[in-house]
């Protein structure tokens, strides 16, 4: 994640970067290992430490559990103490549990705010057009919780309305808004380090593999 959002070049066999984007990969875990958890770790420890301030006790919810960002969630959360709710498809069920999830829903079959109405956080990394899905993750907080949305850009009317009716707080958090970019590059790798969070790795891809196709190599988005 050298120099995000941006043409930071992590691709590259050499590059400059900022000390603050680095840290020591530890020696217990592998390249591929630490290299998955770049983007994806630190925008779960991002979310629920940073805009989260997550603290023990607290019961959180974390949509796509299964995913690269959520399976970090689900350890990290575990790991501060929480009471976790994982919700991804039942395929992925023991996985979730596996990670330390203290229950699991299927979101195939089940509405997870028809069986959860008290959670202090709802991590959301469910994309929709608009507000539907933040909309269901606000039914499952109490009152006083907070909702972190990886992918909607809440407006601020809904924002406001939200505060209304039920006294919520609803935040669109970005992994590169953070208030300690270098503190959370140490966090995630102390976390790897000590065996608090692991990688798991579902595929690995040739660097070839990872040309995007355009005449400069470079992803198209930034
Ligand atoms: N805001 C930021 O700074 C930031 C940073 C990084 C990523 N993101 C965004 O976060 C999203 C997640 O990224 P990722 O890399 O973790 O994706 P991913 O690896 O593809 O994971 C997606 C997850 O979503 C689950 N899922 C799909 N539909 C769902 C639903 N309706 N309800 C609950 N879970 C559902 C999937 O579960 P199953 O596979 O079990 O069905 C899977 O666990 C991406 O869209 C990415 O763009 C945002």
């Amino acid at each position: 994640m050298v120099k995000f959002l941006g043409a930071g070049a992590g691709y590259a066999e050499y590059v400059s970067a900022p000390e603050s984007d680095l840290a020591k990969k530890p020696s217990n875990i592998s390249f591929q290992e630490a290299a998955a958890a770049t983007m994806a770790a630190q925008t779960a420890y991002v979310s629920l430490v940073r805009y989260g301030e997550i603290k023990k006790g607290d019961k959180v919810v974390i949509t796509g559990a299964s995913g690269g960002v959520g399976h970090y969630a689900v350890q990290i959360a575990k790991h501060l103490g929480a009471y976790v709710i994982g919700i991804a498809s039942e395929e992925n069920r023991e996985f979730v549990l596996g990670l330390g999830a203290d229950e699991f829903i299927d979101y195939k079959t089940t509405n997870f705010e028809d069986l959860v109405t008290d959670a202090d956080l709802v991590h959301d990394a469910v994309w929709r057009q608009d507000e539907s899905h933040i909309g269901r993750g606000i039914q499952a907080l109490k009152s006083g919780g907070t909702l972190l949305s990886l992918m909607v850009h809440p407006t601020e009317e809904f924002i406001e309305q939200a505060k209304k009716k039920k006294n919520v707080i609803v935040r669109r958090m970005n992994v590169t808004d953070t208030t300690d970019h270098q503190g959370d590059v140490e966090a995630i790798r102390s976390l790897l380090e000590s065996g608090a969070i692991k990688s798991h790795i579902s595929q690995t891809f040739s660097l070839e593999e990872t040309y995007n196709g355009t005449p400069t190599g470079r992803n198209p988005c930034y």
